[in-house]
């Protein structure tokens, strides 16, 4: 462990003078990143963050108020698997590799720098959002999560610098100049480049757009090629608190929602100042569309690449029986002539949906959760995720138009009934309408719950964020 190093780390940095050096270079930069693209309005507030300070489970998260420009970004590897072997395609039972093979390079430099890019994207995406947060605890916890996308920058930054020379400094640099929402130099993907400047969004953007996050690193961590697997193994133990962010902020509005709907009664919930149910319902069907997309393709040659050649597995790879998958396929529902037929993919092939399943089932477990908060309150109604067809851009359902429940229908039909399915200009600016800060120790916004409990221990009226 070298925590009081420029960069705290635990990959030996000081043995490694070269590396040490291109990661000191890069510092500023990002630093000066951090300052202008990073929270406005917060740079020289007294947050109460969780630091990894080393990666056992019992003590990786240290509690304290840190400036956010003095937050501590730091390496870390989760510990090594001695004698790890690749566990999946084609290469399965060899040794994993400590540098990258030659003939890997620009596909593993593609995945490490798309996944990269989408970490500064998220900062820059959030960082007007602070100034209308519900309460010090969602301030907090809007703070947390950017400051470790801002660790997961460095964390495939490292991997850049170590395993790709002058490419991986370049590309590095790449990652610190583009811009979400920039129109001449862009993130990479399409999902982060609106900004998010309401806390719904906020909430849907962690609980459905991180959570593919959490999926690519899941099949990342199985990767042969071991510091990108290490890598992303760590950043899955600080990637499931922002997962625990967007579910439980949607679960305290949809609880606030049924408390102001049976006051308000025939009125409905926006009466009292609430989100109603059916525009939370507008949000998921936009959000969760939206990142499914990040998957790709439903049938894909590129990721069964990827699979083949022991670059990207599937989620928790040795649940499964065969790791070849060469032989298997996978049943799709495809469109077919303004109708929908079924059709088997060579499993390989479709690997990208066998990740999406797997992500799909988890968001099930969330929905499920929010929707027992309804019945609690004896309210009639369900939440539920839309068709995987529904409102696509990438792969076989893209240009075509679907109904939430997955019935084709012509695009005619579709925009008329967008706003019925879709957020309208009329939803987004009522539910801007109510992000109004809250910033007094305990309180919430009208339009949210209080959660169930503090962070680190600490009450609810707990000074999470010392405002000036
Ligand atoms: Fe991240
Ligand atoms: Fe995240």
């Amino acid at each position: 462990m070298q925590l009081h190093e420029k960069i705290p780390n635990n990959v030996d940095l000081a043995g490694d003078r070269k590396l040490l050096r291109a990661l000191e270079h890069w510092q500023p930069s990002f630093l000066e990143w951090w300052q202008t693209m990073g929270p406005e309005s917060f740079q020289a507030t007294d947050v109460y963050l969780r630091t990894a300070i080393s990666v056992d489970s019992a003590g990786w998260a240290h509690f304290d108020y840190v400036k956010m420009p003095e937050y501590r970004w730091g390496i870390f590897l989760a510990a090594p698997e001695p004698d790890r072997r690749i566990g999946f395609g084609d290469l399965m039972g060899q040794a994993v590799w400590q540098e990258v093979p030659g003939e890997h390079r620009n596909l593993l430099r593609r995945l490490i720098v798309t996944q990269g890019d989408t970490e500064p994207a998220s900062v820059e995406q959030q960082r007007l959002l602070g100034k209308t947060s519900p309460s010090l605890y969602d301030l907090r916890n809007l703070f947390q999560v950017n400051v470790e996308e801002g660790r997961h920058l460095w964390a495939m930054v490292y991997l850049l610098h170590r395993c790709f020379g002058r490419d991986g400094r370049e590309e590095a640099e790449a990652l610190l100049a583009r811009r979400s929402g920039d129109p001449d130099r862009p993130r990479i993907l399409g999902a982060f480049n609106a900004p998010i400047d309401d806390w719904l969004s906020f909430y849907m953007f962690t609980m459905f757009t991180d959570r593919d996050g959490k999926y690519q690193l899941v099949a990342l961590a199985e990767s042969g090629l071991d510091p990108l697997a290490r890598t992303t193994r760590f950043m899955l133990t600080e990637e499931a608190h922002h997962m625990f962010v967007g579910e439980t902020g949607i679960r305290r509005i949809v609880q606030r929602s049924c408390e102001l709907t049976r006051k308000a009664g025939d009125r409905g919930a926006r009466a009292e100042g609430g989100i109603d149910l059916p525009t939370l319902q507008k949000y998921i069907n936009f959000w969760y569309s939206v990142s499914l997309d990040l998957f790709g393709g439903e049938i894909s040659s590129n990721a069964a690449e990827y699979f083949a050649c022991g670059l990207k597995g599937r989620a928790n790879e040795k649940k499964f029986e065969d790791h070849l998958a060469l032989e298997g396929v996978y049943r799709m529902v495809v469109p077919e002539g303004g109708g929908l037929r079924e059709t088997d993919v060579p499993l390989r092939n479709a690997m990208n949906e066998v990740l999406r399943d797997a992500y799909i089932d988890d968001n099930q477990r969330g929905v499920d959760m929010w929707n027992k908060t309804i019945v609690e309150h004896g309210i009639d109604f369900k939440l539920s995720l839309p068709s995987r067809r529904f409102n696509r851009r990438i792969g076989i359902y893209a240009d075509l138009s679907f109904t939430p429940e997955g019935e084709p229908i012509s695009k005619e039909e579709f925009e008329r009934r967008r706003e019925e399915w879709l957020p309208s200009e009329s939803d987004r600016s009522y539910v801007k309408s109510l992000m109004q800060p809250v910033f007094e120790p305990g309180k919430m916004a009208n339009w949210i719950a209080a959660p169930t409990k503090g962070i680190d221990g600490k009450p609810l009226t707990f000074e999470y964020v010392r405002l000036a």
